[in-house]
């Protein structure tokens, strides 16, 4: 790992750095100058690089096939996808290579281009990837992680050196979709505990102080997505006799957003140099259900890879069926996107208009 360092840390310095960049990733990373030093990534299984390997409880697992389908040979690794998901897209933009999961380190020196605390199932509440997937690794937990990450930055290059290389890294952050799976699945006993209107205010104060320890650790440019319009994934359409989207969930997730942008704006008034692009993950899907034709999609309901009705009674394994043609569909699986929808969401993140992308993208958002 200490290769990795000097590498990036010199790029296009001595011969010796040079003969150090043997990999193929790290060449790249020394020629395109990446636009950050790294990317932190805290979120759920839209981004999950595969630290849910590593959890022996979870069920939220994609270490087998058909994920990862297009990969070269076929490869399952832990992503909830046919291919590569946002994480690794914007990692690419920016410069970078993928962030890996910080469970795979196992001790090791984290790379200095970043780290992924991703966990499927995980969400802003501690209860929420227990009631749904047994186990997960929620974001309070990702944030004691992220501090155990910071303290070797700052043994390795000093509390300056460490502050400054946070301040200019970008912090992925990915979360809420499970919050509301869990409030409105079937038996939910925190739908039992609070109103949804309380449990919006939950989930935005829970992720404010949050982010407030982040901002305390170091971070400054965050790159936050809203919840997306979930009542339309495979699991929730199949729930509606008409195949439509499931309205109450739909609604509460826009409800949250609207919750999570105004904290958004509060913390960027109350905390110095920090700034932060915003993904309307809701209108972007919505936009995408109602011109899909445009983008190239011709099956926006069913799921690519599962069993059954909308290929949603049950989650992409083995045994499931998956379609030929992963470049029409909008969901690989009962909850996720193609590998294809990623990569244009990722677009819009990286460079995407105010329509979106509020109040600035990460274009922007890297310039600042
Ligand atoms: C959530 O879990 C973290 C440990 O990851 C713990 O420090 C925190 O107190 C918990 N929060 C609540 C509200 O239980
Ligand atoms: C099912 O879809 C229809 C049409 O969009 C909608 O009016 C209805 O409320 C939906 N049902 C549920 C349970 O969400």
């Amino acid at each position: 790992m200490t290769t990795h360092t000097m590498a990036v840390t010199n790029c296009g310095g001595t011969t010796a750095t040079l003969l150090m960049c043997v990999s193929a990733f790290i060449i790249s990373v020394c020629k395109a100058h990446a636009a950050a030093p790294a990317v932190y990534v805290l979120g759920d299984s839209l981004v999950d690089v595969g630290n849910n390997n590593y959890l022996p409880l979870s069920i939220a697992k994609a270490n087998f096939p058909h994920n990862g389908v297009d990969f070269p040979n076929r490869k399952p690794t832990g992503r909830f996808s046919n291919g590569e998901n946002a994480a690794d897209f914007l990692a690419k933009k920016i410069g970078l290579p993928t962030s890996p999961a910080y469970l795979s380190l196992v001790g090791a020196t984290p790379p200095i281009t970043g780290v992924s605390f991703a966990s499927g199932g995980a969400g802003i509440l501690n209860e929420t990837g227990g009631f749904l997937f047994k186990q997960a690794i929620s974001l309070a937990q990702q944030v004691d992680y992220f501090t155990v990450v910071h303290d070797k930055l700052v043994h390795q290059l000093g509390l300056s050196g460490a502050q400054a290389h946070l301040s200019k890294s970008i912090f992925l952050i990915v979360f809420g979709n499970n919050d509301w799976f869990a409030y409105f699945r079937v038996g939910s006993i925190v739908a039992k505990q609070y109103t949804p209107q309380q449990y919006v205010d939950r989930m935005v104060s829970t992720f404010k102080v949050l982010l407030k320890t982040l901002y305390g650790l170091g971070a400054r440019k965050l790159v936050v997505t809203g919840v997306g319009a979930i009542g339309c994934c495979p699991i929730q359409r199949k729930e509606n006799r008409t195949g439509e989207c499931k309205v109450e969930i739909n609604y509460w997730s826009a409800k949250y957003n609207d919750g999570l942008k105004m904290m958004l704006q509060g913390l960027k008034s109350e905390s110095p140099g920090m700034n932060y692009a915003y993904f309307d993950t809701y209108g972007a899907m919505v936009n995408l259900f109602q011109n899909h034709e445009t983008y190239g999609y011709t099956e926006i309901k069913e799921a690519c890879c599962g069993v059954g009705n909308l290929n949603a009674d049950a989650p992409c394994t083995p045994l499931a069926i998956y379609c030929p043609n992963r470049k029409n569909h909008v969901f690989w699986d009962l909850y996720h996107p193609t590998e294809s929808v990623a990569s244009l969401f990722s677009d819009l993140i990286y460079s995407g208009s105010q329509q979106f992308m509020v109040p600035i993208n990460v274009e922007q958002l890297l310039a600042v």
